[in-house]
């Protein structure tokens, strides 16, 4: 797929003020730091498209991005950072929540793991989440440039197997590096094939 424009939409809090247009949408989700707003620059080759950063807590809130005036990527704050404080933290969580609840347009969610990692609880509990509310999601390895390939098989390998103990079936899964662009064009052919899938549903 070719993109052909990128733009911010709006940033908010609460789902209800979420862009109205029925269009395919597709949600950046994982622990902060893990690259989602990194990953989203990377896609559509812009360098601060969304805004990252060194230090985890750097997307606050629910960030639209429309692309090729045809579908949307959203960025989200990551779940996970302890520094902010617990009522933050609790209001964060809710309406991520709720996004996920009642965001009819979301396609498929992207739940972005660091191909390092070993599986945390905290990101099979948000899994489960989403398997719970029938939310279609992909797992994406992301910061693949920092590991060998030898040792990112074998980790992803591993990571793949645990994830049997609590899953009858394998999400699908890419494998990516904003760094180097590495697994850009198969995931934006993804996108391409969900959004011809979904067309007949959007009219
Ligand atoms: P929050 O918004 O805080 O939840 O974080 P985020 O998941 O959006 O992460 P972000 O894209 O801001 O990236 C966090 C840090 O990881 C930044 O320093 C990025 O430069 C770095 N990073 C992200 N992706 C990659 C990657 O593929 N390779 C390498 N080497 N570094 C990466
Ligand atoms: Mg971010």
């Amino acid at each position: 797929m070719t993109i052909k424009s990128a733009e911010f939409v709006i940033s908010n809090t609460n789902v209800a003020k979420c862009p109205k247009d029925r269009i395919p949408e597709y949600a950046f989700i994982g622990r902060s730091n893990v690259g989602k707003s990194s990953l989203i620059n990377m896609l559509m080759k812009r360098k601060d498209l969304a805004k990252t950063s060194g230090k985890p807590g750097k997307t606050q809130l629910i960030n639209h991005f429309k692309i090729n005036d045809k579908w949307f990527l959203v960025d989200l704050p990551g779940y996970g950072y302890a520094q902010v404080s617990k009522k933050k933290r609790a209001k964060f969580q809710s309406f991520i929540e709720d996004y996920f609840k009642q965001r009819e347009q979301l396609v498929c969610t992207f739940v972005l793991i660091d191909s390092r990692h070993d599986p945390q609880k905290i990101d099979l509990e948000f899994m489960q989440f989403l398997g719970e509310n029938r939310i279609p999601f992909c797992i994406v390895f992301t910061k693949a440039d920092k590991l060998g390939s030898a040792k990112l098989n074998k980790q992803i390998t591993a990571y793949k197997k645990k994830l049997l103990n609590f899953w009858e079936e394998l999400p699908m899964s890419f494998i990516t590096s904003s760094a180097n662009s590495f697994g850009r064009d198969e995931f934006l052919n993804f996108i391409e094939q969900v959004n011809q899938d979904v067309a007949k549903d959007f009219n």
